[in-house]
């Protein structure tokens, strides 16, 4: 299936000034501007999760999550859609797995990753799947994902991704699902992080020359 329109969050938009709404104190210097807020982003996530169950035609699901980002999209749109199977006649089945990622640091040209941390997934094996990812920027990580997890012979694998990064260096892959679609900064909050940071922040946010010195890995 082509990507599904999404929201397209344009070059020039300035987003909202940090006394619009409610942040962590322990931020408020960190970051520049808040481009997606948190009740944008909720309710974004009840569209994808109603897209997703329209287009299952073959359950049970298993849900993806590939931590640590992805951890807080996952659980909302998993709730979402939870809510949709207890209300309609038709109900999709769904279990969850988690998975971390590493590159092969012997191998960089082998285009796989390794999967680390989940169960094992030659359970994967005939399944259907949905691979949860909190953003898509270079597209390398998730081809290389994809590649990956055919070893196993799922029945189907799509991907949903709250944010595709509108980046000179992406490689072309777009996931089925999309959240928004973002200018090319780099952004904090509702699980993604800078150097660990920012995982608590609840809007998505561009953090700024601050953020980045302060939360700067010491060498
Ligand atoms: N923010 C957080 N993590 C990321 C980003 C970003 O903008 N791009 C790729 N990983
Ligand atoms: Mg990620």
């Amino acid at each position: 299936m082509a990507a599904e329109d999404c929201i397209k969050i344009p070059d020039n938009y300035e987003g909202y000034s940090l006394d619009m709404f409610c942040l962590p104190k322990h931020y408020e210097n960190d970051v520049e501007s808040i481009m997606i807020p948190k009740g944008l982003i909720h309710d974004r996530i009840e569209r994808l999760a109603r897209n997703i169950c329209r287009d299952v035609d073959k359950g049970p699901l298993i849900g993806l999550c590939v931590l640590k980002g992805g951890y807080q999209f996952f659980g909302d749109l998993m709730n979402c859609i939870r809510t949709i199977n207890a209300n309609m006649d038709r109900s999709i089945q769904m279990s969850v797995d988690f998975i971390r990622l590493k590159s092969y640091e012997d191998d960089h040209s082998s285009g796989e990753v390794k999967v680390i941390g989940s169960d094992d997934l030659s359970a994967l094996k005939g399944k259907h799947i949905l691979v949860v990812e909190d953003i898509i920027d270079t597209g390398a990580t998730m081809q290389k994902l994809l590649t990956t997890l055919q070893k196993f012979e799922p029945a189907t694998v799509k991907v949903a991704s709250l944010l595709v990064k509108r980046t000179p260096k992406s490689n072309g892959y777009r996931p089925e699902y999309i959240g928004f679609e973002i200018p090319d900064k780099f952004v904090v909050g509702y699980a993604l992080d800078y150097n660990e940071y920012f995982r608590d922040l609840n809007h998505i946010c561009v953090i700024n020359e601050n953020g980045k010195k302060k939360y700067a890995i010491e060498s």
